[in-house]
């Protein structure tokens, strides 16, 4: 089924000048990027992304690093869309991550992870409606 994801191309990322890297594997995978900006996120934009994770020990440390330098924030579209995504992107500390994803990679460490995606429908489109309005994507 056609799904939609939402992606973020993280400040290691934009740091080193690969999203062009980052974009060729997502989209050899067969994922389209339907809409794309880059942007520079504020502390307030980066906490509430991240609300879900505000009790944890590295919160703090994941919010000053997400609003360190510019990120890529993107829509993903195609086939099952989130899992596709998620099997792309490799498991969250690169140390573990599959041979071929973006996190094997590129990632520098569990926080230094290059990419974020989506890990349900629901929640994509909750972080899609964040950063796009519908006229921002075009499928
Ligand atoms: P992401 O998919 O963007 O969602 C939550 C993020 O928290 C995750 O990717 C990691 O980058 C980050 N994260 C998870 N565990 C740790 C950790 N132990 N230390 C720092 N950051 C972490």
């Amino acid at each position: 089924m056609t799904e939609r994801t939402f992606s973020i191309i993280k400040p290691d990322a934009t740091r080193r000048n690969i999203t062009g890297k980052v974009n060729a594997v997502i989209e050899g995978a067969g994922l389209r990027i339907v809409a794309q900006r880059r942007i520079h996120m504020t502390r307030a934009q980066a906490e509430r992304f991240y609300e879900v994770h505000k009790e944890r020990p590295f919160f703090g440390e994941l919010v000053d690093f997400m609003i360190s330098a510019p990120v890529v924030v993107q829509v993903l579209q195609g086939p099952n869309a989130v899992a596709k995504y998620r099997e792309v992107m490799g498991a969250t500390n690169p140390a573990q991550a599959a041979e071929g994803t973006i996190r094997k990679l590129y990632a520098e460490s569990v926080g230094e992870n290059s990419v974020h995606g989506s890990d349900s429908e629901e929640n994509a489109k909750l972080e899609i409606a964040q950063f796009f309005s519908e006229t921002d994507i075009v499928g």
